[in-house]
């Protein structure tokens, strides 16, 4: 890369200078629970809304924190960037997955802990750590040089973790408002430590209830069994039809949507150094399963799956119990990849289902929630700035990676505000993210607060 730039002195200083006080800042963050799942944390999260809300006041933005009918937005601008300046998003989430099993930590979730060069707690990568990063970056701007060199606007959401079921119409009733000219989000991982990564593709995801029904209650399974078709057994087989012996996904229908990859992009991800042995040893298996005759990259980022979120039926207590369960339930999940809809794979799932449901039971097919895959365009001005200032925090060329998670919104942004959006992560492998024992590495919160700082310097002096 020609005369890549290195990161502004005077921002490196600031953020230099307030790192102590930046991370105690981002400790305070994580100790608050704010786990949208849980109603009975409901208190603890609307505190994470006005924490961070706070935070940005106090670097010297008007935030505010937005009523939804979930968890509130926290929407915080900062406009005083000189005319025909360009305006960004940065987009993040203060919400956090359940911690449990807590038995497995090995610091409490919510008592952020450094060993190793690496922060501890639940919501320290996914995602109060990376949307902290991009705080101190904008901090760094205002506190070195009174002023930022584009109009910003921060929301943070609460409810990701839960789906983001009241994020678009959100955007959709404050678009006039949003409107912008990029959208930045720090909500991914980097492809290995060292390498800085720009994300080219999301997965979408439709995730369905699959309920099996018998007798009216639960029956002796020696006076009945034999005689009366077992939901257990209704529900497994269902479930087995869902794949074919190739590990294809076995409904009609499922991949008409798919559009190919373009070339450029998987010839890119063939390039990386991806070890399935590695990759094995870290997950704890000895053979990987799927697609046959694709790379576990290319299995990872560019094709859909479905998998068996859990299953529920019957005894599961200690010991034995003869009995033939009344009913059978299984959490399945579709990860989706351009231009797959989840309201076209819910429409296929129900019909596979009935399709293939035993008689002597029923079955019904409940939508959870969905979202849409995302592809990026990964040309213009904000991909180059984004490139140049990973390179200038990093110290190397930053590679082009997939993603097999959701971020469902990370559409609706695009569509609705028609800005394109990068993401950027500051993850690592093993991040343990929805884990215990979750960690970010404080190498990449400080090289990453870098790298922010002088994207939007490397943004606006481009415009145009
Ligand atoms: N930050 C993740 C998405 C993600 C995961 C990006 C891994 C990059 C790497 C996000 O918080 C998440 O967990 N999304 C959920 C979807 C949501 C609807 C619950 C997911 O992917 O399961
Ligand atoms: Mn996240
Ligand atoms: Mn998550």
């Amino acid at each position: 890369m020609p005369n890549a730039p290195s990161t502004p002195a005077d921002l490196d200083r600031w953020l230099a200078d307030h790192d102590v006080a930046n991370l105690e800042a981002l400790n305070e963050f994580l100790r608050i629970p704010s786990v949208s799942a849980s109603s009975e944390r409901n208190a603890d999260t609307a505190r994470a809304a006005a924490w961070l809300n706070g935070a940005l006041a106090r670097i010297g933005f008007s935030s505010k924190v937005m009523k939804t009918p979930g968890h509130p937005v926290v929407l915080a601008e900062w406009r005083k960037a000189p005319a025909g300046s360009p305006t960004v998003l940065v987009y993040g989430h203060y919400d956090v997955q359940p911690p449990e099993p807590l038995e497995l930590w090995t610091s409490p979730p919510f008592e952020p802990t450094v060993r190793d060069g690496k922060l501890f707690a639940r919501g320290a990568v996914d995602d109060k750590g990376q949307l902290w990063v991009h705080v101190m970056a904008l901090a760094a701007h205002l506190g070195a040089r009174g002023t930022l060199p584009m109009n910003v606007i921060v929301v943070a959401e609460g409810e990701e973790e839960v789906g983001s079921a009241n994020l678009a119409p959100f955007i959709e009733e404050n678009a006039k408002k949003l409107r912008c000219d990029y959208i930045v989000i720090s909500d991914s991982a980097m492809f290995a430590p060292g390498i800085p990564s720009i994300l080219s593709s999301l997965r979408g995801l439709a995730y369905f209830e699959i309920l099996v029904k018998g007798p009216a209650a639960d029956l002796h399974s020696g006076m009945y069994g034999g005689a009366v078709v077992n939901p257990a057994t209704a529900l497994s087989r269902i479930i087995a039809t869902l794949h074919d012996s190739n590990g294809r996904v076995a409904i009609r229908g499922f991949y008409e949507r798919v559009k190919p990859f373009p070339a450029a992009v998987l010839k890119g991800m063939k390039k990386l150094p991806h070890s399935d042995a590695r990759f094995k040893k870290e997950i704890g298996v000895r053979a990987l399963g799927g697609e046959t005759g694709k790379t576990t990259l290319e299995k990872l980022w560019t094709r859909p799956t479905c998998d068996v979120n859990g299953l529920l039926s019957g005894y599961t207590g200690e010991g034995a119990k003869t009995v033939l369960p009344s009913s059978a339930m299984a959490k399945v999940s579709f990860r989706l990849v351009p231009n797959q809809d989840p309201d076209v794979v819910e429409r296929l799932l129900r019909s596979h289902v009935q399709k293939v449901t035993p008689p002597g039971v029923t079955a019904t097919v409940h939508a959870l929630h969905g979202g849409r895959p995302w592809r990026a365009d990964l040309d213009g001005l904000l991909y180059d700035a984004a490139r140049r200032a990973l390179r200038a925090a990093f110290g190397k060329d930053p590679v082009v990676v997939g993603e097999g998670g959701s971020i469902p919104v990370v559409g609706d942004f695009e569509r609705i505000l028609g800005a394109p959006v990068l993401l950027v992560g500051f993850g690592l492998p093993g991040e343990n993210a929805h884990a215990p024992d979750e960690w970010i590495s404080l190498d990449n919160v400080r090289r990453g607060a870098r790298a922010m700082a002088t994207l939007w310097d490397e943004v606006a002096t481009r415009k145009g």
